[in-house]
């Protein structure tokens, strides 16, 4: 038997009528960008988290780099973060020419660790970017309170976690703003790349709006009014029937292209339909191995927070043979994968901070132990039992 890590062809097949029926139509229609499929999904997107805005990107990645920038996060800011995530989550805070500041994780949710967030506060920091990473919340009350206590902005990096929750509240609604990757393999998954700001705060979604594309027009002019305190009379100059804007060629700040397809948004639109069910059976299957690998001696599994509801983008357990594992599941026809093999303060890119091996212990401990097995809805039970058996397999022989 083979076990992809990941199979995207099943979930297509469940979704292919709708899906190839929106897209049909909207190539039929003629608009590419922007227009009423991206408006209608960036209001349900905003409906789902529970928001008053979304605004729709290019990517997750995008979706940082504009929150920061917004934020007014630039050179000789400091961000602090965590360093067990995926590489953009501190690549942005670069690129916007701030300075990551990395601090150590839990050992039981992988995330970071509050107790140690104070002691990294300086009068440069700015904000704190908290990373849901594998789908379950970091611990937001502690964070925010510690925020508040500073007057520090939150940037939730919420892109492996759409529908995760703390208490009945969703991610991406608790922090200034909420960032969310569209990128296939997550759990919302476009058919390219994909991304969303969500925010509750009217400013921040204007600069936001202006910052995703060429700081131009209506929402270009409003961003550096807010900014820059210029004022400029663009009201009411848009068409009654909103068809004719003649200061959409009027450009008011250095911006970014950052949009999400239309045909992007028809596909997110249908796939959002299906996510809690989708997130509930990713649940089902790390309940599955964490009953049947509790038993293996060498196997640490994940620990959920009391009150979180995580959406479990990735099953990563702990295990002292790491890629032992990976090597006699692959031979056994199990995809594994090794999220994340070096934490970002060790990465070659962040040489420049001066950080050393041994300095987030946490962190560097969890990137030589941690292995993710497949999790996707589709999982038959034979390919779950399969994947545990083999597990099992690897500890006995
Ligand atoms: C934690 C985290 N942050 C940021 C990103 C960047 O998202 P994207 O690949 O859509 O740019 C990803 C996804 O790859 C991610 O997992």
């Amino acid at each position: 038997m083979e076990v992809k890590i990941l199979d995207l062809s099943r979930q297509y097949a469940l979704i292919q009528e709708k899906v190839e029926q929106a897209v049909c139509e909207q190539m039929k229609s003629g608009m590419y960008i922007g227009g009423k499929a991206v408006a209608d999904f960036e209001k349900k997107f905003a409906e789902y988290i529970g928001v008053k805005h979304a605004i729709s990107v290019n990517s997750g990645t995008d979706s940082l780099v504009i929150a920061l920038r917004a934020l007014g996060i630039g050179e000789g800011d400091e961000v602090i973060t965590t360093p067990f995530t995926f590489f953009a989550t501190a690549e942005t805070i670069a690129m916007v020419g701030a300075v990551p500041v990395f601090v150590d994780v839990e050992e039981d949710t992988y995330n970071i660790d509050p107790d140690k967030i104070e002691e990294k506060i300086t009068n440069k920091t700015k904000a704190i970017l908290p990373v849901h990473i594998f789908g379950q919340p970091a611990n937001m009350e502690r964070i925010m309170q510690i925020a508040d206590k500073h007057g520090l902005a939150v940037v939730e990096d919420a892109c492996q976690a759409v529908g995760a929750k703390i208490a009945e509240q969703k991610v991406g609604s608790m922090g200034n703003a909420g960032c969310f990757s569209f990128f296939p393999t997550k759990n919302l998954g476009a058919f390219g790349d994909g991304g969303m700001i969500t925010t509750n705060d009217d400013t921040l979604a204007v600069i936001c709006r202006a910052y995703k594309e060429h700081g131009m027009a209506q929402n270009g002019a409003k961003a550096r009014f807010i900014l820059q305190g210029v004022e400029d009379d663009l009201a009411d100059t848009v068409s009654p029937d909103g068809l004719y804007n003649p200061y959409k060629y009027y450009n008011y700040l250095i911006a970014h292209n950052s949009r999400l397809d239309a045909i992007q948004a028809r596909v997110l639109d249908i796939k959002l339909d299906y996510l809690d069910d989708f997130n509930a059976k990713r649940a089902e299957i790390a309940s599955y191995y964490n009953s049947e690998l509790s038993v293996c001696a060498d196997v640490v599994t994940p620990k959920v927070t009391d009150g979180v509801t995580p959406v479990w983008h990735q099953y990563a357990f702990r295990c002292g043979k790491k890629d032992a594992m990976g090597n006699f599941l692959a031979q056994k026809g199990v995809g594994s994968a090794a999220f994340y093999p070096v934490p970002l303060h060790l990465q070659k890119a962040f040489t420049y901070l001066g950080y050393q091996e041994g300095d987030l212990p946490v962190a560097e401990m969890l990137t030589k132990q941690t292995v993710c097995l497949p999790i996707f809805p589709e999982l038959t039970k034979e390919e779950l039992q399969y994947v545990t058996e083999n597990v099992k397999a690897f500890f006995e022989g």
